[in-house]
């Protein structure tokens, strides 16, 4: 694994090209009399959003705002920051795109550029070059680092610009500028990439191997984080147990690192694969406050058949087996996962192991997904691909299970007091706030008119409270603020 570096000359192609492009934006804008505002759109997972809080920290240095108009159009330079986990993730971007054809007929100044996963499948990027001609830029995610400089190329040459690599190579984040989204939450990627090669994944194809971040960066970056108010930290890679830094430095010794900060009151970590998910990380769940008593653990499928299949390297009695010393370890943890539904070759009994093990592992959450065949990876090339009439009907059964036990999860927090981290106003007008537990519950809380609180949308946004919880929903609960902490 290699640890990521960047090179003086990335330092300063990086600088002539912001600086080249904040004078470009200034002429622009006087010439139209206005500020000229940019939109950034996010499909798929986290690792997505941390890139757009850095295209977005990158806009925001070249001199353009963040459109206020919510339209998907309202702006001078728009991003699509594309996903490509499943086909309908594929189908957004091109029916979007459609929609953009008059947009730049009426304005010729204004910049559309793709980027994100669905730039590394070889058939998108042909389809934008034919059928998409307006699209000005064209870039993967390992050119991250390279976006002002592209940028200011397909500016200059007017024509569309496509720049898709075989690059393994990512800038190390304190590279960017960050526009970290939320004021408390903030998203900390420790890895790119992934070697798993699940064998219905585009991801290893999409973000290339497994890179770790630099351990003492990433302490550097929490350490700023945490001086700059920030309550909560996500940990992010496609494996984050993975990581490995230099000098032997492992995931453990990372979480470690992030729950010595006192000031943040979460730390959480996204994704774990059960085959490296060390018995001193959930140690480390179990024993220190700070870091959540939550783990997601991608379980795909109760047969063992396929989940050799999939190239997912444990058995379920192996999962069943992590999950239970999770529970044990970790008291009052929840745990979530995710479900592939209609893998190739599934049979009636592979689907019925599947229900089986969700009951077992009692998953207090789970994300379910029908498999979608991905091109270029080997699944999509497996005999019995599944009939989407019997996907569809397995689907139904497997969420009305997980959907029951998400809402039993839920009913056991009735009649507790618990610690909420406020996440923002839940519903516009009717003192509704939400907020997450340590388990990762979702709650919804009012504040009761006699605790004289009246606070402005943003006030409590990051604030610790207690709730107490009185009714239970399927993907969430309700309570009434008992108080604010830290007052
Ligand atoms: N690295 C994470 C998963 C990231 S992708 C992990 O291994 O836990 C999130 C989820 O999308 C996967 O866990 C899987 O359930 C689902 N997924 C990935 N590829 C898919 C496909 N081709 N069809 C359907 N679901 C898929
Ligand atoms: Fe995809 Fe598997 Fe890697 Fe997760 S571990 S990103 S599912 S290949
Ligand atoms: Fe999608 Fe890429 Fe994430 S394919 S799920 S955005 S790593």
């Amino acid at each position: 694994m290699t640890v990521i570096k960047t090179t003086d000359k990335d330092r300063l192609d990086f600088e002539s090209g912001i600086n080249e492009l904040k004078e470009y934006f200034a002429s622009l804008g006087a010439r139209k009399g206005r500020a000229l505002t940019y939109n950034v759109l996010t499909y798929g997972c986290q690792l997505n959003e941390s890139d757009s809080e850095k295209l977005s920290g990158m806009l925001m240095s070249m001199g353009l705002v963040q459109s206020k108009g919510g339209e998907l159009d309202d702006a001078d330079v728009i991003v699509f920051n594309t996903c490509s986990i499943r086909e309908n993730a594929d189908r957004h971007l091109f029916g979007n795109l459609g929609a953009f054809k008059t947009l730049k007929k009426k304005d010729r100044d204004v910049i559309i550029a793709v980027c994100g996963c669905m730039m590394k499948v070889p058939e998108n990027v042909a389809r934008i070059k034919k059928s998409y001609p307006y699209v000005d830029l064209v870039f993967d995610p390992q050119q991250l680092h390279r976006f002002p400089v592209l940028l200011r190329d397909a500016i200059r040459d007017k024509k569309q610009l496509v720049n898709i690599t075989a690059d393994d190579y990512i800038a190390e984040d304190s590279f960017f500028p960050i526009d970290r989204k939320r004021k408390f939450r903030a998203l900390v990627p420790i890895m790119y990439g992934c070697n798993n090669f699940c064998s219905y994944c585009i991801v290893p194809y999409a973000r290339g191997r497994e890179r770790s971040r630099d351990f003492d960066e990433i302490v550097r970056e929490l350490g700023d984080l945490a001086k700059k108010g920030y309550k909560e930290v996500m940990l992010l890679g496609q494996n984050v147990n993975s990581y490995r830094g230099g000098d032997g430095k492992s995931f453990a010794d990372i979480l470690r690192a992030a729950s010595d900060f006192e000031s943040f009151s979460r730390v959480r970590f996204m994704s774990s694969h059960p085959k490296d998910l060390s018995d001193e990380v959930i140690d480390i769940m179990a024993s220190r406050p700070n870091v959540e008593k939550h783990l997601h653990l991608a379980m795909q499928s109760g047969s063992d058949k396929v989940l050799k299949d999939m190239n997912r390297p444990y058995t379920i009695g192996r999962f069943l087996e992590i999950a239970d010393n999770f529970r044990k370890k970790v008291d009052g943890g929840s745990l979530t996962t995710d479900i592939i539904v209609g893998f190739p070759g599934e049979t009636e009994e592979d689907f019925a192991d599947t229900l089986k093990a969700v009951e077992k592992a009692r998953f207090d959450a789970a994300f379910t997904f029908q498999y979608s065949a991905r091109p270029g990876t080997k699944a999509a090339a497996f005999p019995d691909q599944i009939p989407q009439d019997i996907v569809t009907e397995r689907f139904g059964r497997l969420t009305e299970i997980t959907n029951r036990l998400a809402e039993e999860s839920n009913s056991r927090l009735v009649g507790r007091t618990m610690e909420v981290l406020i996440e923002g106003i839940s519903k516009a007008g009717d003192r509704t706030f939400s907020g997450r537990t340590i388990t990762n519950h979702l709650v919804n809380f009012t504040i009761p008119e006699e605790l004289g609180i009246d606070p402005g949308p943003d006030m409590l946004e990051g604030r610790l409270c207690e709730v107490r919880i009185d009714r239970a929903r399927p993907y969430s609960v309700d309570g009434e603020l008992v108080r604010l902490k830290g007052d």
